[in-house]
């Protein structure tokens, strides 16, 4: 049995929770290539990390729901009777309590438990901290019962819009769920379709965390999805059947753009090209062509830096201090944006190099260490044990 598997079970038996018991895991994720395309309907490329979150699940006979974090070291209590009327506290047990609200919404009863989490993935780092909290979690809850997959995806994006608040795209639930070890997968945000993209055998994938993340964060978000859709109702207008910028090709961008306040076509800009930068990269990884998969994810980051306006300085920082290195294909920031990880395509026997130059270099500007992940792409969400 895995060994935290086995470290949570324990943990549930020092509770006093002698019940049988199962334990699920989720993971993070890191995506490649296509930054604030999902809600917009377009394409993204992530791989699911096998950095994760477990969850460990055991009944109780009084209804009480009690939820334990191990990293945060803090415990929450509710009746499970009161799930449905409870509100968001801004708090990681939102996301919990938000899956768990949304399976009894599906028609699953859920009674007392104890729930035991632990996750490596880092929280604030844009490596989807909270997907693989719902996910994980909305498993235990299910303990087993049957649902199908797109609908857990589904159900744990819902735990975060309409619980935790954040107004996020699809994204990061499904690679969490479908993550492939491996490969990278292209997933259509529209008909939620996927495809299965082998990377080359000779890149490195390093995230690097700048440790920093700009409060402006959530409002922020809001916002650009506010900006697409002010974007989307002018072309709307103009052309007809407009429904998303999914729906705009960069010729009708070009024709049509001056007809767009200057924000949400700067955002229309960003969305609008980097869905085709996505589809170029696969292209790209295809043909093994590392200098065009390195090109595409720089003019990505520029694309965000510029147009879509999520970057900060330390990304900035890190993202060109890569760019210069030898044997670093290319750089870009990944996630939400405002701070969190620059994910970079390096020649395998540039790793070692790479870390102690960027770690140098950015401890030496802003006297913070970063912190390194490799990145090798694994599956996705599965149940790890039942006890
Ligand atoms: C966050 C959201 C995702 C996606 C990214 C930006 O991670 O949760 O849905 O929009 O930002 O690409």
């Amino acid at each position: 049995m895995a060994r935290v598997a086995e470290r949570l079970l324990e943990e549930l038996r020092t509770m006093g929770n002698t019940a049988p018991a199962r334990v699920f895991q989720a993971p993070g994720r890191v995506n490649l290539i296509g930054e604030h395309t999902d809600y917009n309907l377009g394409f993204v490329m992530p791989i699911a990390l096998d950095l994760a979150c477990t969850a460990a699940i055991a009944p109780r006979a009084d209804g009480t729901l009690r939820i334990v974090s191990l990293n945060m070291g803090e415990t929450h209590e509710v009746a499970a009777a009161d799930l449905a009327s409870l509100s968001p506290r801004k708090h990681w047990s939102d996301y919990v309590i938000g899956a768990a609200r949304e399976v009894l919404a599906l028609g699953f009863p859920i009674s007392g438990a104890d729930v035991v989490l632990e996750s490596t993935v880092p929280v604030g780092a844009g490596l989807s901290s909270s997907a693989a909290i719902e996910v994980s979690t909305a498993l235990a809850f299910l303990g087993g019962r049957s649902l199908d997959r797109m609908e857990l995806v589904k159900l744990a994006r819902r735990a975060e819009n309409d619980f935790a608040g954040m107004p996020c795209g699809i994204m990061d639930q499904y690679i969490s769920v479908f993550g492939e070890k491996g490969q990278a997968i292209l997933i259509d945000c529209r008909d939620l379709g996927c495809e299965a993209v082998p990377l080359p055998y000779d890149v490195s994938i390093v995230a690097v965390n700048s440790m920093v993340k700009h409060e402006l964060g959530s409002s922020a978000y809001a916002n650009r999805v506010r900006e697409c859709a002010e974007a989307v109702a002018v072309f709307d207008g103009r052309i007809g059947g407009i429904e998303s910028l999914r729906d705009v090709n960069a010729e009708q961008f070009t024709h049509w753009d001056e007809y767009i306040p200057e924000t949400p076509r700067r955002r229309a800009r960003h969305v609008i090209g980097e869905n085709e930068r996505v589809l170029a990269f696969r292209d790209a990884c295809e043909r093994h062509d590392k200098p065009e998969m390195g090109s595409l994810f720089y003019r990505s980051h520029k694309s965000m830096r510029d147009d879509y306006e999520i970057s900060c300085e330390e990304i900035d920082f890190l993202v060109e201090t890569a760019m210069a290195l030898e044997g670093c294909h290319g750089a870009r920031m990944t996630g939400g944006g405002f701070g969190g990880c620059t994910v970079n395509l390096l020649r395998p026997d540039a790793v070692e190099r790479f870390r102690s130059a960027m770690d140098g270099a950015y401890r030496k500007r802003f006297g913070i260490t970063p912190v390194f992940y490799e990145c090798h792409p694994a599956a996705g969400a599965r149940e790890l044990a039942i006890a």
